[in-house]
C-alpha cells in the first residue's frame, strides 16, 4: 500500500512541478486567493472532499500523537495566515493535516497594509509577507465558525492584536485579544496567542516583559473560567537568547500551556536568504518591511527550539514552525523538542501531496530510529543538561510545594 501511495505522490509532485511555473507566473496574492477558492469548492461536497482523501490522505497509528489532552492523528499541521478567515477546515483532513491553525484573528476588522505585499524570492525558498494581519474581525468569523464541525481535524485558534491604529495603549490591546479569544470561547482545540507578528503599525510591544504579564495575567483571569482549551505563545524569530528567556519567563509564570516557536524573520539580521531577492532590494518594498519565511527560517527556529526545550526541560508543549520541506526536516524540530509541527511554505514550493509525504516519510525514520511514537521521538536528539543540586525548576519547584 505505502509503495501506490509513493508512485501517487511522485506523480502529483511532478504534476505540481509542471504546474508551478504558471501558479507562479500569478500575482502571489492572486494566487493565494485563486488556491484558496479552489480549496473552499474542494471541501464543499462529499464527492470531492472523497476524491481529495483518495488522492492525498495518508494515516498511520504511529503519528497519532495525544498534546494537553488533545489528540491529533498526525503532527502536520497548516500553519497561521494560510487560512487568515477559517474557510476551509472541510478539506485540511483530506489533504492529510492533522491540525491547521486559523487566523490570526483580531477584535476588529483588519484591512491589513496598503500595496503589494506578498512576494516570492525562488532561489531561497521563501515567502516574503507584508500582509499585517488583513481578516474579517473575531465576530464575523466566530459566528461563521460557532456550528463547524471539524471532524477528524484539530484546530488551533490564533489571536493577533488589531493592526488599526500606530498608536500602542496596552489596556485596548489586552481588551482586543480578550475579544477575540472569548468570542471562540467553544470553537477549536487550542488557543495561539500571536505576539510576534513583524507587520504591526506598532511593532511587538508584548515583548516588553511588563506588557505580557499584564496580557497574560488578563488572559488567565478572563479566559481560563470560560475556556478550558490548551493556551499556546507564538514567539518572533528575531529574539535574542535574552528575550526568548524572559518570555519563556513569563509563559513558565502564568502556566500556560506550551509555545508555538517560531513566526517569520527579518531580513535585516538574516543571512540565510540571497539578499538580491528581497523585494526591498528591487524597490518593491519599503525597507524594514515584511518578513520571510520557508528555508530562511529553517535553522533559526530548529535553534529556538532546541534552546526552548531545554530552559523549560521539555515540560510545555513545543508546536515547531519554520522551513519545513520534508520528512528530514519535520523530523528534526520532532527530535529537538517540538510535538506538533506547522508549515505554509512547502505547500507553495512543493505542492499540497507533500503533507502526506512528510508524514509518510515520519513514520519511516521513527521506525528507522526504533520508535513507536511521535510522542517517543519528541526531543530525543537534544538531551537535557543535568540539573544541579540548587537547580530546581520552576515546575518541579510548584510539584514540591504542592
Ligand atoms: C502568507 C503568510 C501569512 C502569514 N500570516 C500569519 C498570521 O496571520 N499569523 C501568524 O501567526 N503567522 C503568520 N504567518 C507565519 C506562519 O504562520 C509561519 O510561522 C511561517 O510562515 C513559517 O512557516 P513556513 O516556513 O512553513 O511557511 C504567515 C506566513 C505566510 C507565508
Amino acid at each position: 500500500m505505502s509503495f501506490i501511495i509513493g508512485i501517487r505522490n511522485q506523480i502529483f509532485r511532478l504534476f505540481y512541478r509542471l504546474a508551478r511555473p504558471l501558479i507562479f507566473l500569478m500575482d502571489p496574492e492572486n494566487a493565494h486567493y485563486t488556491l484558496k477558492r479552489v480549496g473552499v469548492f474542494l471541501g464543499s461536497n462529499p464527492v470531492t472532499r472523497g476524491l481529495t482523501t483518495l488522492l492525498f490522505d495518508y494515516g498511520h497509528k504511529s503519528l497519532n500523537i495525544k498534546v494537553d489532552g488533545i489528540e491529533y492523528r498526525n503532527p502536520v499541521g497548516l500553519s497561521a495566515g494560510f487560512d487568515k478567515d477559517g474557510e476551509l477546515t472541510s478539506i485540511y483532513p483530506s489533504l492529510g493535516f492533522g491540525l491547521a491553525e486559523l487566523g490570526s484573528f483580531t477584535g476588529e476588522v483588519c484591512p491589513g497594509n496598503p500595496g503589494k505585499r506578498l512576494f516570492r524570492m525562488v532561489k531561497s525558498r521563501s515567502i516574503v509577507v507584508w500582509y499585517g494581519l488583513n481578516n474579517f474581525g473575531a465576530e464575523k468569523i466566530s459566528e461563521r465558525l460557532a456550528n463547524v464541525d471539524f471532524g477528524r481535524l484539530r484546530v488551533g485558534i490564533n489571536a493577533a492584536k488589531s493592526n488599526v491604529t500606530p498608536e500602542f495603549d496596552l489596556q485596548d490591546s489586552i481588551r482586543d485579544y480578550l475579544k477575540t479569544m472569548t468570542l471562540f470561547k467553544d470553537i477549536g482545540d487550542y488557543y495561539t496567542i500571536n505576539i510576534s507578528c513583524p507587520n504591526t503599525q506598532d511593532g511587538e510591544p508584548f515583548v516588553d516583559p511588563d506588557n505580557l504579564d499584564a496580557l497574560l495575567t488578563a488572559v488567565n483571569e478572563k479566559i481560563r473560567p470560560i475556556s478550558s482549551k490548551p493556551i499556546y505563545l507564538k514567539l518572533a524569530a528575531d529574539l535574542s537568547i535574552k528575550e526568548i528567556d524572559i518570555i519563556i519567563d513569563g509563559v513558565l509564570k502564568h502556566k500556560l500551556e506550551g509555545v508555538v516557536l517560531t513566526n517569520l524573520a527579518k531580513p535585516e539580521s538574516n543571512s540565510e536568504h540571497i539578499a538580491a531577492e528581497y523585494p526591498t532590494n528591487q524597490g518593491l518594498l519599503p525597507k524594514g518591511k515584511g518578513a520571510m519565511s520557508g528555508l530562511p527560517l529553517q535553522r533559526i527556529s530548529t535553534n529556538v527550539i532546541r534552546h526552548v526545550y531545554r530552559r523549560t526541560r521539555g515540560q510545555i508543549t513545543i508546536v515547531g514552525v519554520g522551513g519545513v520541506f520534508n520528512a528530514k526536516d519535520a523530523y528534526e524540530k520532532i527530535t529537538s523538542g517540538a510535538s506538533l509541527l506547522h508549515m505554509i511554505t512547502t505547500m507553495i514550493f512543493d505542492g499540497p501531496q507533500n503533507i502526506n509525504e512528510i508524514n509518510r516519510g515520519l513514520v519511516k525514520l521513527l521506525k528507522a530510529d526504533g520508535f513507536n511514537s511521535i510522542e517517543e521521538a519528541v526531543g530525543s536528539r537534544n538531551p537535557l543538561p543535568q540539573l544541579r543540586d540548587h537547580q530546581v525548576f520552576p515546575k518541579e519547584a510548584d510539584k514540591k510545594v504542592a
